[in-house]
């Protein structure tokens, strides 16, 4: 098969992860015959140091005409200053509207190697294999906002749901549950919020054209406790779009680090963009010892989603899984006792285990 793929590393640690993610994908071409083109493109930081704006008419059109979009990351401290006329972030918000991509799955699967990598004890762990889908194009991140500097200090951000928004998110969520085991856990907060109330009732509607799919509603903070006390009992969780970024940060420490969990953004009429959850880690940014398995993980989800490659995304996950199991480990999953590696090391002893 031939592709496209548009490539937008962004800032931070995003351009050495999205390096090891193409190196893979390359592999995989190379491997099972498949011609891959990369063309790469600005988006965050980087492009308003060479533009002014966080998504240029350049990228988004290399991204429409593309097959499938892989992110690295944008942001970081030099753009953070909270009254900046324009934010590197705001080039995420405007990839997914623009695309329309309002389902954002995020698989939180454990990798039985790393059982010792997270915070949790082992017997809480075993078995965790849950998705959340996060709704990526509404809520809070879109509703009417006003900034305080230029309004007499006082600011607000508004939760906007309208009930297709919630119904079309909520259809992912069953359709992808009767694939997986047969369990929605739908998390809200509809004990205060009147978006949370809307939500509630339009997903309990559609669970009626799923009666093969067990349906539970569960409020957000009981949520993020449950998903510390029996992680196991998930199956698809489906949320709007600011619980599902938070509840992911904290769900990917079950499978020892926000390096591990790779991301999808769906939705009609374009092949999807594809990116590690985490952000640009200024913190380690530049040191080579970023994990690359979340971007990796995301090439992976890009086969499978965008170009229908289901062997070659499964043979991308088994290399990582090889490469855990014979103990190689980047700093923020390693253990005593296994072999330390970097980015690129990692980008290669996975690409060496390719089938
Ligand atoms: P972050 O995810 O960048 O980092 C949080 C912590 O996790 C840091 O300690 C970091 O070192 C670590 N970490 C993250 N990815 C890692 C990896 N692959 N390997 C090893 N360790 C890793 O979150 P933050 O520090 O809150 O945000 C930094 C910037 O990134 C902000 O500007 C934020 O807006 C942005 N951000 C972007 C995205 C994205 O592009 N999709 C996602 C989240 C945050
Ligand atoms: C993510 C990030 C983004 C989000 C930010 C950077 C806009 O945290 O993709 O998880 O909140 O959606
Ligand atoms: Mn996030």
């Amino acid at each position: 098969m031939e592709a496209r793929i548009a490539t937008l590393p962004g800032d931070g640690i995003g351009a050495e992860v999205l390096d090891e993610s193409v190196k893979i994908l390359q592999g995989i071409a190379k491997t099972y015959g498949h011609t891959l083109s990369f063309e790469d493109g600005l988006i965050g930081g980087c492009a308003i140091d060479a533009t002014g704006t966080a998504l240029p008419e350049h990228t988004l059109e290399a991204c429409r005409g593309a097959d499938g979009v892989l992110l690295g990351a944008v942001g970081g401290p030099r753009w953070a200053d909270p009254l900046a006329e324009v934010r590197p972030e705001e080039g995420l918000l405007e990839l997914r509207q623009a695309l329309g991509l309002y389902a954002n799955l995020r698989p939180v699967r454990l990798y039985e190697p790393l059982l010792d990598a997270s915070p949790l004890r082992p017997e809480r762990l075993s078995g965790v294999d849950l998705v959340v889908v996060r709704e990526l194009t509404g809520g809070i991140y879109f509703g009417p906002r006003q900034e305080a500097h230029k309004n007499g200090g006082t600011a607000f951000d508004t939760m906007v749901y309208t009930a297709e928004e919630v119904r079309r998110v909520a259809h992912v969520a069953f359709g992808l549950a009767q694939k997986r085991r047969g369990k929605v856990t739908s998390v809200d907060k509809a004990n205060v919020l009147a978006s949370s109330r809307l939500w509630r009732c339009v997903v309990s509607e559609v669970a009626e054209e799923y009666p093969d799919v067990e349906l539970e509603h569960m409020l957000v903070d009981a949520a993020a406790m449950h998903l510390l006390r029996k992680p196991a009992d998930f199956d698809v969780i489906v949320t709007e779009n600011m619980f599902g970024d938070i509840l992911t940060d904290e769900a990917s420490m079950l499978t020892g680090s926000i390096g591990m969990l790779p991301s999808a953004w769906l939705g009609e009429g374009h092949g999807g963009v594809f990116e590690p959850i985490h952000g640009s880690a200024p913190d380690i940014a530049g040191q080579g010892v970023s994990n690359p398995m979340a971007a990796i993980l995301s090439g992976a989800m890009l086969l499978r989603y965008s170009l229908g490659l289901e062997a070659e995304a499964q043979a991308i996950e088994r290399a990582v899984e090889a490469a855990l199991d014979e103990g190689y480990r980047t700093p923020d999953i390693h253990v005593d006792g296994s072999v330390l590696v970097g980015s690129e090391e990692m980008g290669d002893v996975i690409a060496e285990r390719i089938e």
